[in-house]
This record gives structure tokens, C-alpha cells and sequence, in this order.
């Protein structure tokens, strides 16, 4: 830690170096609000909507098929089935695997809830597991222990973009004969080695919302290479399409929607989807060009850790959604985040603590009893010598996380000079870094277990927008 005569001696520093906190000059300071803008909508976008509207497709599904197939075309996989949201089409991809009264899924805590919340409404029980410190995703040697012969299957969430270890967790599946679950909407078009994701589990499923990487307003994507996952999936959502249904063994329930959901996409999110796919390709390697270039400038900067896949490993990061870096409060005496994030966000960039809370901890997961059976809805299902306490989870990196990571501007075009600003935004803060441990209140030190604690949240969407201090940055994450 820093000696008491170092608090009161700040360092040097020019006009040039006084940071904005302190009334100095921003570090960013040109206009530059489009290089956040996203979804970018073009004329090409208002008139595939315009088309469909005139031609009176709103509620059908034309369209949507076309869409379907064109993205499961470029994605390699055989079926797509598009939903009005992504948390539907993972409902209907747990359905379609055969998910169930009393079976287990697997999933990690850190994460939207929608990855794994829908298990309540088929009568199975998420079990969490923890994260991986580096990749921030479920972390592959924390699953094994938490199989039991109820577990059916693992869902992964590549988690900010950073596509999770899919060599380790296939193993795992392949040994155990468990289903694996792609969750993919925070991952648009990255890689694992070279290797799309979504193409690696039994199911993948994208949210498509407006702020996702590839966002058509509302929606969700399901692909799969099994016909019978296609077709479960189908019968529990898609009564309209019953017709679509061979396998004898589903063909006398057609007609009715098995789950007594109706999940179809609308049609104007469907002709979004069309040109989105088209343009998507081009926008993502501009956003991963400017986001590589912003780590670039970052990457030996003391106390800030960009998480990002290794160079040459032939694992990318897609459209970049929702990026982060980790904080090393170690090398900055231990000043907290807060304080550290005030100020970067003080020189006009993009800097906020935290990502999504760990989810084990929530009442939803240890006491809620959501449909009146008397007992918590995680062991509902299950025997009733099954007790609670069985299943509430102590995860030290999940419960952590949120203390030392942060999320940083998503830049969607490669603009040099902009993306200096924001790196020099951050040298600054991290070059004056002394002259802030004086007023540090050190709030990094709130526990997720605390109620009320302020750190990361349950949707970003409506949560993480731009803060007063902050004046520009990107609104629509999550
Ligand atoms: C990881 C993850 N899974 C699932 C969803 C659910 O998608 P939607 O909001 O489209 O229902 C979201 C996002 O919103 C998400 O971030």
C-alpha cells in the first residue's frame, strides 16, 4: 500500500496530466457518438421492413423461413427455428433435448438468468457451477463434481463474447453422456479454434435483441443438426408449423402446442434478420478490428487486463459484445475500481464496474416457491427427502467476479484517432493513479452476498446506461 507521505504528496503533473476528476481536460474529447451507434439502420433495412408491411406479413412465417434458412446455412448447422425472443428459443431448446420433471441442468452462475431460468417451467433444477477467472465463463474443472444421474445437460454461455473451453467441456459431455446447450447470444460469429461457436453442443441458441452484436429488434435463434430436437422444439411452440413433423412418435400430439407457448418471431424482425445477416459479416470485423486495436494500445498498461482469446489460438470474440477487461488493483496500491472507473469515466470514456450478478445467490434459486408446490421450486420435482441446502452453491469466483472486472466502449468502427482518445483516457487515470488514493472509499470491498450491493446487475439493458460523469458511451448491452 501507499505511505501516508505519498497520499499527501501527489505526483507531478502538467496542465496535460490533471485529471478531469480534478477539473483537468478530457482525455476524449471529440464527437464521436456513431462509432457506439448500434444497430446501425440503413435503407436497406427500412425497406425490407416496408416490404413486409405492405405486403401484410406481420403474423406469418414466410419469411421467417427464409431467414431461418439462410442463417443456418452460414452458421453450417442443418435446422434453425427462429422465436420471438432468445430466452424462448432456450426454453425451447431444453424441451427439444428432452429436458424434463426432475432432471439437472448445468450452468454457470455468471450470466443473464435467461441462459438457465427457464428450467423452472419444465420442471428441472439448474445446478450452478463456477466461472473461470480468465475467460469469465463456466469453467470446465468446476462441472464433473456436479454431475449426478439426474443431470441431462450442461449449458454454456460464451460469456462477453469469449467463446468458452469446448475442448474440455465435449470431453466432459462425451464421457458422461450429457446434452450440451449453446448459449451464443452474447457471441455472434466467434470462434473456438477456429471453429464457430454454436456448432460445437446438441442445441445452440442466439438472442437477436436490439443489443446484441447481431440484433434484429426482438428475437431468438435455435440450431440444431437433430431432427428430433427440431421437432420437439417445434410441437412446444410452433403449433402453426405441425405440418413440418415426421417422426412418428410426436406425430399424434400435432395441432396443439405441446408446452402451451406460442414462440413464433414476428415477421418484421425476420426481414431485419435477412439484411442483418447480409451486413453482419463486414460490421463484425470492423468492431473486432477497433476492439483488438483499443486492447493493443491497453495490453501493457499496469492494473488493467484485457480479456480477450490469445493471439494465434484462432479463437475470436465475434461482434464483441459487452466487453471487459480485468482490474489488478495490486498494481495500483490497491486503489478500488470505483474510484479508478469515476475517473476514466471523468475523461469521457466508457468505464463501468462489474457484470452480470452471480445468479446462485438470488432468492429465485435458494427459497422461492414460484408455483405454490410448498416447498422451493429448485427442489420441486425432486424427492422429498431432497433439501434445499443440497443445492445452494458457494462459488468464490462468481461471487467475486464483479470486483474486478469492468466493462469498456464498444466501438463498432475502426476509428484510430477516436479509439487513442479512449486508451489515453485510461493511461491517464492509470499514469496519475496516486493522486486518487487520497478520497478512495474503497467500495470494491461490497460482497455479493450483501443485500442491496450496487455492483453488476440482472440486465444491462436497462441498467448499465452511460452515467452523468460519463457523457457519451454505449447504451444498449443485454
Ligand atoms: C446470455 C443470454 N442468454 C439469453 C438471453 C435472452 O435473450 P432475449 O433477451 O432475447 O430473451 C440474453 C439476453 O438478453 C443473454 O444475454
Amino acid at each position: 500500500m501507499v505511505s501516508e507521505e505519498q497520499r499527501r504528496v501527489p505526483a507531478k503533473r502538467g496542465p496535460k496530466n490533471k485529471l478531469a476528476l480534478f477539473g483537468g481536460k478530457k482525455a476524449v474529447e471529440s464527437e464521436h457518438e456513431d462509432i457506439f451507434r448500434w444497430p446501425v439502420i440503413t435503407d436497406q433495412h427500412e425497406q425490407a421492413v416496408l416490404k413486409v408491411l405492405r405486403a401484410g406479413q406481420m403474423s406469418g412465417f414466410e419469411v421467417t423461413k427464409e431467414f431461418e434458412k439462410k442463417y443456418a446455412r452460414a452458421l453450417g448447422r442443418k435446422y434453425a427455428l427462429a422465436y420471438h425472443n432468445g430466452t424462448a428459443a432456450i426454453l425451447g431448446a431444453m424441451y427439444g433435448l428432452g429436458i424434463g420433471v426432475g432432471h439437472e441442468v448445468i450452468a454457470p452462475s455468471l450470466t443473464y438468468w435467461a441462459s438457465v431460468a427457464q428450467a423452472y417451467t419444465l420442471g428441472a433444477t439448474p445446478v450452478f457451477a463456477d466461472v473461470d477467472p480468465d475467460t469469465i465463463c463456466i469453467d470446465p474443472k468446476d462441472i464433473e463434481h456436479r454431475i449426478t444421474p439426474r443431470t441431462k445437460a450442461i449449458v454454456v454461455v460464451h460469456y462477453a463474447g469469449m467463446p468458452a473451453d469446448m475442448d474440455a467441456i465435449m470431453k466432459i459431455a462425451a464421457k458422461h453422456n450429457l446434452k450440451i446447450l449453446e448459449d451464443c447470444s452474447h457471441a455472434h460469429g466467434a470462434l473456438y479454434k477456429g471453429k464457430e461457436i454454436g456448432t460445437f453442443g446438441d442445441v445452440a441458441a442466439f438472442s437477436l435483441m436490439t443489443g446484441k452484436s447481431l440484433a434484429i429488434g426482438e428475437g431468438g435463434i435455435l440450431f440444431t443438426d437433430d431432427r428430433k430436437v427440431y421437432e420437439r422444439a417445434l410441437l412446444f411452440g410452433h403449433y402453426i408449423r405441425h405440418d413440418e413433423i415426421t417422426l412418428e412418435e410426436l406425430k399424434p400430439f400435432a395441432g396443439l402446442p405441446s408446452g402451451g407457448f406460442k414462440h413464433r418471431m414476428h415477421q418484421l424482425s425476420s426481414a431485419l434478420g435477412l439484411v442483418q445477416l447480409e451486413l453482419y459479416p463486414e460490421a463484425m470485423g470492423e468492431i473486432d478490428k477497433a476492439m483488438n486495436y483499443f486492447c493493443d494500445l491497453l495490453d501493457d498498461t499496469n492494473g488493467i487486463r484485457p480479456i480477450r482469446p490469445g493471439k494465434d489460438t484462432g479463437s475470436t470474440k465475434g461482434g464483441w459484445y459487452f466487453p471487459h477487461f480485468k482490474y489488478v488493483t495490486e498494481e495500483l496500491e490497491g486503489l478500488s475500481l470505483s474510484r479508478f472507473s469515476d475517473a476514466v469515466r471523468a475523461e469521457g470514456s466508457t468505464c463501468n464496474p462489474g457484470c452480470n450478478k452471480p445468479l446462485h445467490l438470488h432468492p429465485l434459486f435458494t427459497t422461492m416457491d414460484v408455483y405454490g408446490h410448498g416447498r422451493p421450486t429448485r427442489i420441486a420435482y425432486l424427492d422429498e427427502s431432497v433439501k434445499i441446502e443440497q443445492y445452494i452453491e458457494t462459488l468464490p469466483v462468481a461471487e467475486d467476479v464483479n470486483r474486478y472486472v469492468f466493462e469498456v466502449p464498444w466501438f463498432k468502427q475502426h476509428r484510430p484517432e477516436i479509439i487513442e482518445e479512449h486508451a489515453n483516457a485510461y493511461k491517464k487515470v492509470v499514469k496519475n493513479y496516486r493522486v486518487l488514493l487520497a478520497d478512495d472509499t474503497g467500495k470494491d470491498t461490497e460482497s455479493p452476498r450483501s443485500a442491496g450491493t450496487q455492483i453488476g446487475g440482472y440486465s444491462s439493458f436497462f441498467s448499465s446506461q452511460p452515467r452523468p460523469s460519463e457523457g457519451r458511451g454505449q447504451k444498449n448491452t443485454q
